[in-house]
C-alpha cells in the first residue's frame, strides 16, 4: 500500500468520558484512519478501553514513540492539552486536540507554531460545526437564503456538569467554565458560519462559589469554583454583525433557542452548537410561520471525531484542514477576549483573524454510510455525483420554499 492510500495511524490520549465515542467513531466510520493504541495517565483506564475496543494499551510515551502513529487525538483534561500537543509535536506526530485547544493563548500560538517549524499538522474540536445541521445552515446562509446576516443571539444556559460527570473538577476551573467548555462549541459555529469576532464587551459572575457532585463515586463531594460561571457579551464580528452570546451554568433552563442568526430577508433558528444534527427552521420576512428545514445531509448523528478525520485526510492530500489549528487559537482568542473584558469592565478587540473554513464537500471526511456508498460505487467521481445531487435537492426545496418571497 503505498503511503499516500495507507489509513492515517492515530494515537489517543486520554481514556476517560469522551473516548468512548471517539474510539466507537474512529475505529468504524472512517476508511482513512486507523486506530493504533490508547494511552492515559492511570493505565487502568487506557486498559479498560483498550480492552473494549481491542486495542493496545500504552504508556504516552509509548504511544508517542510508536513508528506508526502520525496523529495523536488529545483526549485529556483541558489542563493537559497544551503539554500533550508540545510532546505529540516533539515526537514528530500531528496533534488534533479536544477543547480549547489550548488554555493560554501563548501556549495555543506554541502549538501552532511547533507545528509549523516541524512541518506537522494542528488542530482542535469541536467538529459539530461540521455536522450536517451546522452545514445546512451553512449552505442557507452561503445560498443567500436570508440575505445578508444582520445580528445573532447565542446562548446555552443549564445548571453545570456535576449532575452526570463523574469526575466534573474541571469544569470549574479556568480552561472550562460555560464558556472555555461549552461556549467553545458557540464561538466555534459563529466564526465558521459568519467569520471572525472583531469586539467583545461582556459581564461575568460565578453565583455559586462551590457545587457538590450529585452522581458517581464522588457522589456529595463539593467542587470549588475559581472561573466565572455565567457570563454574557456583547459581539461583533468583522463584517459588522452584532449580537449577543451568553454561557451560564448556573440558571435552570431547558427549553430555549440556542442560536438564531437575523438577516436581511429572514431569520434562522440553527441547532444546537453542541449537536450535530437539527432541526433548522426558517422564518421569512413578513411571514409569522416557521419552516423546518429538513437537513439532508450527512453527519447527523453523534459524530465525534469528523474534525481528527478532517485533520487525517488533510495530512494525506496534504490540503488545508477545516479544523486547523488557527480556527481554534482564533475562538480561544475570543473567548479570553470575553472573560477579560468582563474583568476590566470595558471593550475588548479581538486581535487574531481566521477565514471561515470550507464547506463540507464530497471529499471531506464522510460518515459511515457515505463511504460504504463510495465504496461500493468504487470511484471518488461517483461519490462527488452522489454528494451533489443531496445539495441539489437540498438547493431545490430552499428554492421551492423561497421564491415567492423574492
Ligand atoms: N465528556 C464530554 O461529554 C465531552 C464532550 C466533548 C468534549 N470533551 C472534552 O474532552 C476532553 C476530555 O473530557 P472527558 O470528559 O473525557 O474527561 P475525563 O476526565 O473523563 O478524561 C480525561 C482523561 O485524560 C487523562 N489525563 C489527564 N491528564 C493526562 C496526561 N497528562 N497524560 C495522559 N492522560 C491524561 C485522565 O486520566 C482521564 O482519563 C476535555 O477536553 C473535554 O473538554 C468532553
Amino acid at each position: 500500500m503505498s503511503t499516500a492510500s495507507k489509513p492515517v495511524g492515530i494515537g489517543i490520549v486520554g481514556a476517560g468520558v469522551i473516548s468512548e465515542i471517539y474510539l466507537k467513531n474512529l475505529s468504524t466510520m472512517f476508511a482513512h484512519m486507523k486506530v493504533i493504541g490508547v494511552a492515559d495517565v492511570l493505565p487502568e483506564r487506557a486498559e479498560a478501553r483498550a480492552r473494549e475496543f481491542g486495542l493496545k494499551a500504552m504508556t504516552v510515551d509509548e504511544l508517542l514513540a510508536h513508528p506508526e502513529i502520525e496523529l495523536v487525538v488529545n483526549l485529556t483534561i483541558p489542563a493537559a492539552h497544551a503539554e500533550i500537543a508540545f510532546r505529540a509535536l516533539e515526537a514528530g506526530k500531528s496533534i488534533y486536540n479536544e477543547k480549547p485547544l489550548a488554555i493560554e493563548r501563548e501556549d495555543g500560538r506554541r502549538i501552532l507554531e511547533l507545528a509549523k517549524e516541524k512541518g506537522l499538522r494542528a488542530g482542535s474540536s469541536p467538529d459539530t460545526f461540521l455536522g450536517g445541521g451546522l452545514q445546512m445552515v451553512r449552505k442557507l446562509l452561503d445560498e443567500g437564503v436570508i440575505g445578508a446576516p444582520v445580528a445573532v443571539n447565542a446562548a446555552l444556559r443549564n445548571h453545570g456538569m456535576e449532575h452526570w460527570h463523574p469526575d466534573p473538577f474541571f469544569f470549574f476551573q479556568p480552561g472550562a467554565g460555560p464558556l472555555f467548555d461549552v461556549g467553545v462549541y458557540y464561538v466555534t459555529a459563529l466564526t465558521s458560519l459568519l467569520g471572525p469576532f472583531s469586539k467583545v464587551a461582556a459581564m461575568a459572575r460565578a453565583s455559586f462559589p462551590e457545587r457538590t457532585i450529585t452522581n458517581g463515586p464522588k457522589n456529595g463531594e463539593k467542587v470549588p469554583v475559581t472561573t466565572p460561571t455565567h457570563i454574557v457579551s456583547a459581539i461583533e464580528f468583522e463584517s459588522g454583525v452584532i449580537g449577543t452570546l451568553t454561557a451560564s451554568f448556573d440558571v435552570w433552563e431547558t427549553d430555549y433557542a440556542t442560536l438564531v442568526i437575523y438577516g436581511e430577508k429572514g431569520t434562522i433558528r440553527c441547532p444546537d452548537p453542541n449537536m450535530f444534527g437539527g432541526p433548522i427552521y426558517l422564518l421569512l420576512k413578513d411571514e409569522t410561520k416557521w419552516h423546518e428545514i429538513p437537513v439532508e445531509l450527512p453527519n447527523t448523528e453523534n459524530s465525534r471525531g469528523l474534525g481528527a478525520a478532517d485533520l487525517a485526510r488533510a495530512i494525506r492530500d496534504g490540503g488545508p484542514s477545516r479544523v486547523d489549528g488557527e480556527l481554534g487559537y482564533h475562538v480561544l482568542d475570543v473567548m479570553h477576549a470575553v472573560l477579560e473584558s468582563a474583568e476590566r469592565g470595558e471593550d475588548v478587540a479581538v486581535e487574531s483573524r481566521v477565514e471561515r473554513p470550507a464547506p463540507m464537500d464530497a471529499t471531506a471526511a464522510l460518515s459511515r454510510s457515505d463511504l460504504d456508498h463510495a465504496l461500493r460505487l468504487k470511484t471518488t467521481e461517483r461519490l462527488e455525483r452522489a454528494a451533489e445531487s443531496i445539495y441539489r435537492d437540498v438547493k431545490k426545496m430552499v428554492k421551492e420554499k423561497t421564491s415567492h418571497h423574492d
